[in-house]
């Protein structure tokens, strides 16, 4: 059984351009282990290794935005940001010795990335789009 791509849509826009353009890359790179997981390619763990950089990246990045746009929510964002990394970490092992279930794998990395973003990140463009017309 194949792994389906992780497909991008407008919905998933969360009004800051940025951020967007970063979430983009998420889903490029969350689709490039796709394609390797279902080829049992080599390059797994180096997918999985520039998935997990990227994402930190990306957190500390959204993190500086929603400081320098005022968002009242940014604490509990932290928190939740490092409980998902500490969840991608827990991946790390798995993938290094192969013995990762792929499925387990992909579905909480599409599932992180599709409800994190419409729950949580959509809030803090709401925020810093208020006002402007
Ligand atoms: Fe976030
Ligand atoms: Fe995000």
């Amino acid at each position: 059984m194949k792994i389906d791509n992780f497909v991008w849509t407008d919905e998933l826009s969360v009004g800051v351009n940025e951020m967007d353009d970063q979430h983009k890359v998420l889903v490029d790179k969350i689709n490039k282990l796709v394609v390797d997981l279902n080829d049992d390619s080599p390059n797994v763990y180096g997918d999985f290794q520039d998935l997990a950089g990227f994402v930190v990246k990306h957190f500390e990045d959204e993190e500086a935005f929603m400081e320098k746009s005022g968002y009242p929510g940014l604490d509990t964002h932290k928190v939740i940001h490092k409980q998902l990394l500490e969840k991608v970490g827990s991946f790390d092992g798995s993938i290094k010795d192969g013995s990762v279930d792929k499925f387990a794998l992909m579905n909480f990395l599409k599932m992180w990335l599709r409800s994190h973003i419409m729950g949580i990140d959509m809030k803090y463009g709401e925020h810093a789009n208020k006002g402007a017309a």
